[in-house]
């Protein structure tokens, strides 16, 4: 059955929001480089990444359904972060904004009867537990840590081994 015009919409919006949210990380990855926290701008890049091939879920998913997609203007991000605490509350608020959206589709699709994109987004909502999770457990060591420079090189180190 060939996607409806109202989830097609919402769906070419997520895309963006997602393309979003890679932007925004390539733009911490970009910023911490500069900073010489290359685990963290590592940490970082994954994320972009992951971002990314959430898109083009999004993207192959219209295309398979017989749908148009829709490419909107990506929103600039900042390019600045006082620190890596303040980076990471961004990207804890970030994901929760995102669950959000992601079930505000999932909303959109159980009213419109759409089992499809409904069995599509439950990969997503599993998907934001692990994003939230991940964020929250940075943020919290960064708290620990305060400003220890010691702390900070030992999670930098850390976070340069996610692969
Ligand atoms: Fe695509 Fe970080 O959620």
């Amino acid at each position: 059955m060939v996607i409806s015009d109202k989830i097609r919409k919402a769906i070419n919006k997520q895309i963006n929001a997602e393309m979003y949210s890679a932007y925004l990380y390539l733009a911490m990855a970009a910023h911490f480089e500069t900073k010489n926290l290359l685990g963290a701008a590592n940490w970082f890049k994954i994320q972009f990444k992951e971002e990314n091939t959430h898109a083009m879920k999004f993207y192959e998913y219209v295309l398979e359904r017989g749908g148009k997609v829709e490419l909107a203007d990506i929103e600039a991000p900042k390019s600045e972060w006082k620190s890596l605490q303040e980076a990471f509350a961004e990207v804890y608020a970030h994901e929760l904004k995102v669950t959000g959206l992601i079930n505000d589709l999932m909303k959109l699709a159980k009213s419109d009867n759409d089992y499809a994109t409904e069995s599509l987004l439950k990969w997503f909502v599993d998907e934001q537990i692990e994003e939230e999770a991940n964020a929250s457990i940075i943020l919290n060591k960064l708290k620990m840590i305060k400003d220890s420079a010691n702390g900070i090189l030992m999670l930098d180190h850390e976070l340069g081994e996610r692969k």
